[in-house]
């Protein structure tokens, strides 16, 4: 991971070296200088590149003077338009360009110590590159920036905010690297072994084995699990920094560490994308991870259900009847509804053993989601007015949004089975992320709960505002910030 440091001092005068600039203030402080010590060929790319610092537009010098290889100047909008999410994305720009350095300086000019905070975390989420897989002479692992000095005329403050967002940075590369793991590395066992290294950070973690969801009664996600060569496991994660006895808030995640459909299998064309199929349970497990990194004040349990979804003789058929941990049965009609199987008993679970004060869920659940939603937002579902405001308002300030969607007693009709309580799928094409939550929303009881279908926002098959292709680790700012701003006491 990207080193941080700040400074309010050193000024660099050679290596590699980004700014931050001002839209319609191209002569602030820090270009200026800059511009000085190049004899004017900052000035004059910017001329010729057309370059107004506009947000999310950068220009590149290369060797602009003997001594610097390369200056970046990065956009940030308008001075007084600059947020978080603003910020973020400037930091992650100016990381993804910074080339080849192993070290660099970023200038943030006058932006607040907070605001200089968050550029850092944009620069080391925007540094991210899962490099596992390769060997060490491959281009784009020697790309890796190892250190960035922030050069702020506030860094007393940025450096008294970053701790709590370096926590927030660790929690999402943990939840990018579980989703970047291909499925043959990424077991549910692997992933419940990674999910225990949380308690070296003061998680308790408990591990669910076959037997021990057998007596729970887990039929629905076992029912997944059958066709597998890999056992299930779910993993239950508790930060408890709130006061004692206080009902903790509750995040569940959908893991299911591939999906081929099972006996409704998909068809062969992007199936590799199956193996992110998981990203609901890594995002609460690297929000958990956050949470106990930085000391949040909160309870917090985090729920995850892990199993592969495989074709084989032992396989769940298409028209089986599973009976879920509520003791509501369902008709299995596709077997690539797998997800909402999985969730019936992991949110179950959750409202049953720890009576939270609200649960939030994040699946990749439908293909469906995309097609309303596209890669903006996420899709965002809840029996709770207050819940859905204060989770949209964490994802307009993080960047990562969320799109409200309906539930009704019309849709969750479309769910009536003619043998069980109910069916997993509702038979037509319409509303599909829709009947989804519906079938969701069978198994939360009266609790407030919210439902989060990320298959459109988990992986990015190009670099975008500053962050890099691949996983996107989608969620995990959005939860701590929802959870900084409603939910920590003092
Ligand atoms: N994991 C998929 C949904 C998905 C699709 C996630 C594309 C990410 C990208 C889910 O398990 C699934 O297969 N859903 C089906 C539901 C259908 C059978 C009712 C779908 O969306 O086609
Ligand atoms: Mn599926
Ligand atoms: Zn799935």
């Amino acid at each position: 991971m990207l080193q941080i440091s700040f400074s309010t001092h050193t000024q660099p005068t050679a290596g590699a070296l980004a700014i931050l600039v001002p839209e319609g203030d191209a002569q602030s402080a820090a270009f200026q200088a800059f511009d000085a010590a190049t004899h004017g060929a900052l000035g004059r790319a910017a001329k010729a590149e057309g370059f107004k610092g506009k947000d999310g537009t950068s220009c590149v010098v290369l060797a602009p003077s003997d001594s610097f290889e390369r200056i970046v100047l990065v956009g940030i909008g308008k001075a007084d338009d600059v947020d978080a999410w603003a910020a973020e994305k400037a930091g992650g720009l100016a990381a993804s360009l910074l080339g080849r350095a192993p070290k660099a300086a970023l200038a943030v000019g006058a932006l607040s110590g907070v605001l200089a905070a968050h550029v850092a975390l944009g620069a080391v989420l925007g540094a991210y590159h899962f490099g596992l897989y390769q060997t060490e002479d491959k281009d784009d692992k020697k790309r890796a920036l190892a250190e960035l000095s922030v050069l702020s005329a506030h860094s007393a403050e940025a450096q008294e905010v970053w701790p709590s967002l370096l926590a927030v940075a660790r929690g999402v590369v943990l939840t990018r690297d579980l989703v970047s793991e291909p499925a043959n590395v990424l077991s549910p066992v692997e992933f419940a072994e990674r999910a225990t290294t949380l308690r070296a950070h003061g998680v308790e973690v408990e591990v669910l084995d076959r037997a021990a969801m057998a007596a729970l009664g887990f039929g629905a996600l076992l029912g997944v699990a059958q066709g597998s060569a890999n056992e299930p496991r779910t993993v239950v994660m508790r930060w408890n920094g709130g006061k004692e006895g206080d009902a903790p808030i509750a995040f569940i995640g959908k893991g299911v560490t591939f999906d081929s459909g099972g006996i409704s299998i998909k068809p062969a064309a992007g199936m590799e994308d199956m193996k992110w199929d998981m990203a609901g349970a890594a995002t609460v497990t690297g929000l958990m991870a956050s949470l106990a990194l930085r000391k949040a004040a909160v309870n917090a349990v985090g729920v995850v259900g892990l199993v592969e979804n495989m074709v084989s003789g032992t396989a769940q058929r298409p028209g089986d009847v599973v009976r879920s941990a509520s003791g509501q049965t369902i008709e299995v009609l596709n077997t690539d509804a797998e997800g909402r199987l999985v969730l019936a008993d992991v949110l179950w679970y959750a409202r049953d053993r720890f009576a939270p004060r609200l649960m939030v869920d994040l699946a990749t659940l439908t293909g469906a989601i995309i097609v309303g939603l596209g890669h903006e937002y996420a899709g965002l579902f809840s029996n709770d007015d207050a819940l859905a405001v204060g989770l949209a308002d964490a994802g307009a300030f993080t960047g990562e949004k969320l799109w409200r969607m309906p539930l009704g007693k019309e849709y969750d009709a479309l769910l009536k089975s003619d043998i069980a309580d109910m069916q997993n799928i509702s038979g037509g094409r319409a509303g599909g992320s829709i009947t989804a939550a519906q079938f969701l929303k069978r198994f939360v009881g009266e609790t407030a709960w919210a439902h989060l279908d990320i298959a459109g926002v988990a992986w990015a098959s190009k670099a975008k505002n500053g962050q890099p292709k691949g996983a996107t680790g989608f969620g995990v700012r959005l939860l701590d910030r929802f959870v900084r701003n409603g939910f920590e006491q003092g």
